[in-house]
């Protein structure tokens, strides 16, 4: 048993979209608490799914060992289970129910001390509702949209960032080649963060984030200066959040079981046929969609899942709940998981990252 509380089992789950460096923050869970605290880690398959519906096993050891820089997930996850408004799998008549009590009962008959949900801000969100309702929990943010409040960083944006920056590269070579314009379209929901470090990254010529507004019009026209000034083609970054300028977003689908329904994508597509037609450019839309989310994490994000994954045990073995673990300049601490919920961290438009954007004359839309 731990010694300084009577924490002596918890459940570990990884909820919302998968991203790389979450099997480091597991193993950066399960190994502490068996070599430093000698309790017991039960892991919750397929985000909330498995708190729902009672589909837990032990991870010991063995289980955790070698999976440091394997993308994925070992637990599974699900960024459509939510406990308090819950769409079982098979459940074909499509209505939501409240299963929140039936996942304290879970949590309560599988003896569970506390429960520690790695996840974006929807996974947080709801690990607030259950600390509410009695499950003592903590958080770990991690996320390829960079997006959770009170952390400098999630784990997996790294990684995404790297993934963007080297498709800008890519891009780049057969963008010259055919003196084209070339969009790109990141992910990142309803910010431009990851839009903003790839593409800044990259070299891109012009970003579009929706923290930002643009015109059609302004976009044609850097193009035509570049022309100008002898450059025969483009790179448009964008991120799938920006709106069309009537300000609607481009969506790919609608997933009416999930936490967030709409699946952004496609922008890219709208803005390269509207770029082609008004300067005459032949123009080329690419989506790089889930390939930023797949494979080997970086070794920063290795590194940062394994510190936040460290820091939320030590808060679980501590009695330390309704946290979460953050990064805070070059320190680990915990933070308050009612600041974090139901928000959204923003590019800020007049920030350093922005200002120097524009210094190296990107041009940003606006
Ligand atoms: O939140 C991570 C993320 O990859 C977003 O950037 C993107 O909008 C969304 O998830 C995609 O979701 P799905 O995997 O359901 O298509």
């Amino acid at each position: 048993m731990n010694p300084s509380t009577d924490v002596e089992r918890i459940g570990v789950l990884t909820g919302g979209g998968d991203c790389p460096g979450l099997n480091a923050a597991i193993r950066a869970v399960v190994k502490p608490a068996i070599y430093e605290h000698d309790i017991e880690v039960i892991g919750i398959e397929d985000g909330y799914n498995g708190l729902v519906q009672d589909k837990m096993t032990p991870l010991g050891w063995d289980d955790v060992s070698g999976i440091l820089a394997q993308g994925g997930t070992i637990l599974g996850a699900s960024n459509k289970a939510n406990p308090f408004k819950y769409y079982p799998p098979d459940n074909e008549t499509k209505k939501a129910t409240d299963m929140s009590e039936q996942c304290v009962k879970n949590f309560e008959d599988a003896g569970l001390d506390a429960l520690v949900c790695i996840g974006g801000d929807g996974t947080l969100t709801i690990a607030n509702k259950l600390q509410d309702l009695g499950i003592p929990v903590v958080g770990i943010p991690k996320t390829i949209d960079n997006d959770v409040v009170e952390t400098d960083v999630t784990f997996g944006f790294g990684t995404a960032v790297q993934i963007v920056a080297n498709a800008v590269d890519r891009i780049h070579t057969t963008a010259q080649s055919h003196q084209r314009v070339m969009v790109i379209e990141t992910m990142g929901r309803y910010t431009g963060w990851l839009a903003l470090n790839g593409g800044m990254a990259g070299g891109g010529d012009i970003i579009l984030i929706p923290e930002i507004e643009y015109s059609i019009e302004n976009v044609c026209n850097a193009i035509r200066e570049r022309h100008q000034m002898g450059r025969r083609f483009s790179i448009v970054v964008v991120a799938e959040g920006v709106k069309t300028p009537s300000g609607e977003f481009v969506e790919r689908g609608h997933v009416e079981d999930s936490y967030d329904q709409r699946r952004l994508g496609g922008i890219s597509k709208y803005l390269a046929d509207e770029i082609e037609e008004r300067t005459g450019d032949e123009t080329r839309a690419t989506i790089l969609g889930h390939v930023q989310r797949g494979g080997t994490p970086i070794a920063r994000d290795r590194l940062l899942a394994t510190l936040l994954g460290h820091e939320a045990l030590n808060a679980a073995a501590d009695g330390n709940f309704g946290t979460m673990a953050a990064l805070r300049g070059t320190k680990t601490e915990t933070v308050s998981l009612d600041k974090v919920a139901g928000r959204q961290r923003r590019v800020d438009p007049s920030g350093d990252l922005v200002e120097t954007a524009r210094a190296v004359a990107t041009y940003l839309g606006d």
